[in-house]
């Protein structure tokens, strides 16, 4: 998907054209290709793009009625109510839990490196990213970077491969999606939905039967089911407007987890394996990376914490660059939900259009950004930042519906990458295919064959 919108973008670009039209299975979908035009449908215009016309079906399938799938006022009240939860107040409480996790993990590339020699990093932070997920958001201690066929793994491997019958259903849902309705059909398999909603039923159920408080994101949906707000922390960014009778249901609450996992889980660990891999391919930024974080631990007593974190201002440039490259997500949507005039034009968008955002399509434009597979942080220092054209690096998105949860993958990221960097100096195995081909099964970007890295540990 990423690499047709990609090349109908450079190809209808070239052409000089600001916007295209296209058919999306049997639908029509309208392209912008100016970053100027995008940018007004995510921000300034959003009022026109509300949605991004996702199915969903609350009655059948009550996980798909997410943050990301919901729309209109429901999907407003959801977010106010769902943005404390991500603020770095919030973030800084789980900080440990997730610090926790990414210790078992470096632990375990070490103990794989030494048997085998070599470890495919993809897999590991796959593991990484269930564990941290299953801690944060279903506080559940899944240990699958011990045991990697736990069920929790094995769920996600399942919600992120694509059968001929997932792909089958798909297209049915995206054609005809009442259809898919009468006929009930569901984005995920039975088994994927019916593992989650039991889990959350039961955590819930146990916390509360047992008086247990975690400071998780599964203890802040809690308190959206019991009171329809989360308890504030005394600072301006997470007081929030109590809307009386709005709290939760079960299943609500669940889908919300479930989003957690779902936009979470290999967005984040794509990210980190690849700014992993572009630092074993170039010893020159993974030193440097390395000497930022070491002298930042130093000031912070050896510790890694969310402040020293925020201070490596050269990591946060290695891995904006990695989410330029490669974008988790290649395109995103947006349905126009009123009438739309194309400013400069006498053109309108009709109301139900769908809408793709060539995310891809910017971030590897050579206009925006020359030489685009050369991989170099500098372009996101201080000094070269500001010059990036506005609208053209969007990789959580733009606007009221961007990104949710881009604080805590950022985290989360760079807790796995500090570690990586202090504990190991590391180097592409020849095990690695290049160049890189992705997968083009799956539904995020994927290197076929896995990113294979050698790790030598630095504690020796
Ligand atoms: C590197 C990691 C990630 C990337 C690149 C990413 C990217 C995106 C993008 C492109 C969108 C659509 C934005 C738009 O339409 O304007 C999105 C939405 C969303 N993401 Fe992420 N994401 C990441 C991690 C996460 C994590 C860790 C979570 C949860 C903790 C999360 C939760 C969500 C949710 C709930 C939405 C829908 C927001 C809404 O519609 O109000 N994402 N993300």
């Amino acid at each position: 998907m990423g690499d047709k919108i990609n090349e109908i973008y450079s190809r209808e670009k070239t052409k000089g054209h600001g916007y295209v039209g296209l058919y999306f299975f049997s639908r029509k979908a309208f392209l912008p290709l100016d970053p100027l035009l995008i940018k007004d449908i995510l921000g300034k215009d959003f009022a026109h793009f509300y949605d991004r016309g996702i199915y969903y079906d609350e009655e059948n399938d009550p996980l798909s009625a997410h943050l990301f799938s919901i729309a209109g006022p429901k999907w407003k009240n959801l977010r106010a109510k769902l943005t404390p939860a991500y603020s770095p107040v919030k973030l800084k409480h789980m900080f440990d839990i997730i610090l926790s996790c990414g210790r078992q993990m470096s632990d375990v590339i070490g103990e794989i490196s030494e048997t085998e020699g070599e470890v495919e990093i993809k897999e590991i932070l796959a593991r990484y990213s269930t564990d941290v997920i299953g801690c944060c958001a279903f506080g559940l201690e899944c240990n699958t970077m011990r045991n990697p066929e736990a069920e929790f793994r094995q769920m996600g491997r399942r919600a992120f491969t694509q059968t001929v019958g997932d792909v089958l259903k798909t297209i049915i849902i995206r054609s005809f999606p009442s259809l898919a309705k009468c006929l009930g059909l569901g984005i995920f398999s039975s088994t994927v939905t019916t593992f989650f909603r039991k889990v959350v039923r039961e955590t819930i159920t146990y916390r509360e039967i047992n008086n247990i408080q975690r400071r998780d994101f599964m203890q802040l949906l809690v308190e959206l089911k019991n009171n329809g707000k989360i308890s504030e922390d005394n600072s301006d960014e997470n007081k929030i407007n109590e809307e009386p009778g709005t709290a939760l249901t079960i299943d609500e609450a669940a889908a919300q987890a479930f989003i957690f996992f779902l936009a979470g889980f290999e967005t984040t660990s794509t990210t980190t394996s690849f700014a992993l891999f572009e630092m074993a391919s170039n010893s020159k930024i993974q030193q440097r990376a390395r000497e930022e974080a070491l002298k930042v631990l130093s000031n912070h007593f050896g510790k890694i914490t969310y402040d020293g974190l925020m201070e490596m201002k050269y990591l946060d440039t290695v891995v904006s660059e990695t989410l330029r490259k490669y974008p988790p997500a290649p395109v995103f949507l947006r349905k126009c939900t009123k009438r739309y005039p194309i400013p400069k034009t006498k053109a309108f968008l009709e109301e139900g259009q769908s809408v793709l955002i060539p995310c891809i399509g910017l971030q590897r434009d050579p206009e925006y950004f020359p030489d685009p597979d050369l991989f170099d942080p500098e372009r996101f220092n201080e000094k070269n930042k500001e010059n990036i054209v506005d609208g053209t690096f969007i990789p959580f998105g733009s606007g009221p519906r961007n990104c949710i949860g881009m604080r805590f993958a950022m985290i989360q990221s760079k807790i796995a990458l500090v570690l990586c960097l202090v504990n190991y100096e590391f180097r592409l195995s020849s095990r690695t295919k290049l160049p890189l081909k992705m997968e083009t099964k799956g539904i995020i970007l994927t290197p076929i064959g896995g990113l294979w890295i050698k790790f030598v540990s630095r504690n020796k």
